[in-house]
């Protein structure tokens, strides 16, 4: 049996006895290895010159936006800790398999990386990836290289707010074992076609998560969409420049909870039919925008019991249905600019989880039915 202690340096440099004993042990027990390290030498070089492919640059403002929360700026890249003579297996950002060793996670995101991102990378000689976090790094308007479909065994994906441009490769499609792929950028810079998107779908039969935020579909064809993954459980498609007819099965979709869309700014050639019954899906957040909605927000919106956050911007006609009263979870509601009219149901007082309510920019009348803080 091996030992392997993922002790990280300042550590042991204070448990030196433990470090050599560590060694000692692995260096007897460990026959097929040369090195005492878990990590291989030649994983190790790979992700050595993968480092010094790009500069960290600091140049962001304070306090910066990193995934979903706010941070301090912070004075250190996790990419500083890769050291030669160390374990890369203890790097920061860097999980190994314990048994054989191989680099099966790498989280560089937030790691201040700015470069273009070269298709030669050696990145890619870590076959064994699962995951591959490079989210909100910079790489210079650099392109999604296709040998991304090298990593056969990736299951999650995220390259999401790194500053890649142009067409996203026909390759992302060869990555069957995705279970999330998070491609969302700012608006304009990465473009999805027709065929890639549809051999996704078609290919992705695992996928959970799909964040495509920012991405321009405007050639793609929204009835594609209707053959993703039963297993989909999140579909970002937000100022997506996506126009035509989205299929509204996406509503009976067994395990989706969080559903984002929107078309491109102030246009309204998208077009979703909310389904007036049957609707399926545990929905927690949905958020539709910059599009057409159909006709009136039908009655059995008050189905969708688990609904956290409900916004439609997207020119409803008609009055609010009494049934939002049944959200009881509900602790956002933005109805801004929906052509909405009539008198706002006395049920909304109902609703004691809400935080934040905008009904700005409707044609209301009558009395308002609660003390909340309100935004007409
Ligand atoms: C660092 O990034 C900023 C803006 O992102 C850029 O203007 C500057 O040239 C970069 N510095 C270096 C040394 O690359
Ligand atoms: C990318 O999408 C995944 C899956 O939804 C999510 O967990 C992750 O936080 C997203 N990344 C960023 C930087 O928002
Ligand atoms: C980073 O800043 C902290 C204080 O915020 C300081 O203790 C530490 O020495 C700094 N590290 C480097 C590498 O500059
Ligand atoms: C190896 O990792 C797996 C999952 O991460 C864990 O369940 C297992 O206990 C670990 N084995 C050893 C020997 O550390
Ligand atoms: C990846 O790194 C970021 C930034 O350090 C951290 O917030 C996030 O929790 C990490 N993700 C995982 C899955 O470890
Ligand atoms: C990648 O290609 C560039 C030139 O296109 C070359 O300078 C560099 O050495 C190559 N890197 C590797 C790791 O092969
Ligand atoms: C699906 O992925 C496989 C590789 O896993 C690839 O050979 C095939 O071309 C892909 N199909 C499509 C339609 O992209
Ligand atoms: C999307 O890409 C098309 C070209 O493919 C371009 O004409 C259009 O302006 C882009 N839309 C956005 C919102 O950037
Ligand atoms: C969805 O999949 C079914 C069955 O594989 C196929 O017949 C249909 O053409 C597909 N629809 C779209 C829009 O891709
Ligand atoms: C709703 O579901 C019921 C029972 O499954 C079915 O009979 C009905 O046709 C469905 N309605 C719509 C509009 O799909
Ligand atoms: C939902 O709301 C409507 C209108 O307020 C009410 O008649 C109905 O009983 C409610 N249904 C459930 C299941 O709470
Ligand atoms: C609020 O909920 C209570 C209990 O479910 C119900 O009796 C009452 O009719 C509801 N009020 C409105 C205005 O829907």
């Amino acid at each position: 049996m091996r030992i392997f202690t993922k002790l990280s340096p300042p550590l042991c440099l204070l448990f030196v006895f433990l470090c050599l004993k560590t060694a000692f042990s692995s260096s007897i027990h460990a026959s097929s290895f040369s090195t005492t390290h878990l990590c291989s030498h030649e994983e190790a070089l790979a992700l050595l010159q993968f480092k010094t492919s790009f500069s960290i640059n600091y140049t962001i403002s304070d306090p910066y936006y990193c995934g979903d929360h706010f941070y301090t700026k912070p004075n250190y890249s996790k990419i500083e800790s890769w050291k030669e003579g160390i374990d890369c297996c203890s790097w920061d950002g860097v999980s190994c398999d314990n048994v054989t060793g191989h680099v099966i996670a790498l989280n560089l995101s937030c790691s201040f990386l700015y470069g273009t991102f070269p298709s030669n990378s050696t990145l890619f000689f870590l076959r064994n990836l699962q995951s591959l976090n490079l989210a909100s790094n910079d790489f210079r308007f650099s392109k999604i290289p296709p040998e991304i479909s090298q990593f056969t065994r990736l299951k999650h994906l995220d390259i999401s707010y790194s500053q890649f441009s142009g067409q996203v490769p026909a390759e992302i499609a060869h990555l069957p074992k995705l279970v999330s792929l998070n491609l969302s950028n700012e608006p304009s810079d990465l473009i999805l076609e027709t065929t890639t998107l549809k051999n996704l779908v078609h290919n992705l039969s695992e996928v959970r998560e799909l964040e495509l935020g920012g991405v321009n579909m405007t050639s793609v064809n929204p009835r594609f969409f209707m053959n993703l993954s039963s297993s989909l459980t999140t579909l970002n498609l937000l100022e997506s420049a996506l126009r035509g007819n989205f299929p509204n099965s996406i509503f009976r979709f067994p395990n989706l909870k969080n559903f984002y869309l929107s078309g491109s700014i102030g246009e309204r050639n998208l077009i979703i039919d909310l389904p007036s019954s049957n609707w399926s899906s545990p929905l927690q957040q949905l958020f539709l925008s910059d599009m057409d909605c159909g006709s009136r927000l039908p009655e059995s919106i008050g189905d969708l019991k688990s609904l956290q956050s409900l916004g439609l911007e997207c020119n409803l006609k008609g009055s609010i249905p009494a049934s939002i009263g049944n959200l009881s979870q509900l602790t956002d509601l933005d109805l801004y600019s929906s052509n909405l009219s009539g008198q706002i149901p006395p049920s909304l007082a109902n609703l004691t989880q809400l935080i934040s309510i905008d009904l700005s920019f409707n044609q209301f009348s009558g009395p308002i039915p609660f003390h909340a803080r309100l935004n007409f």
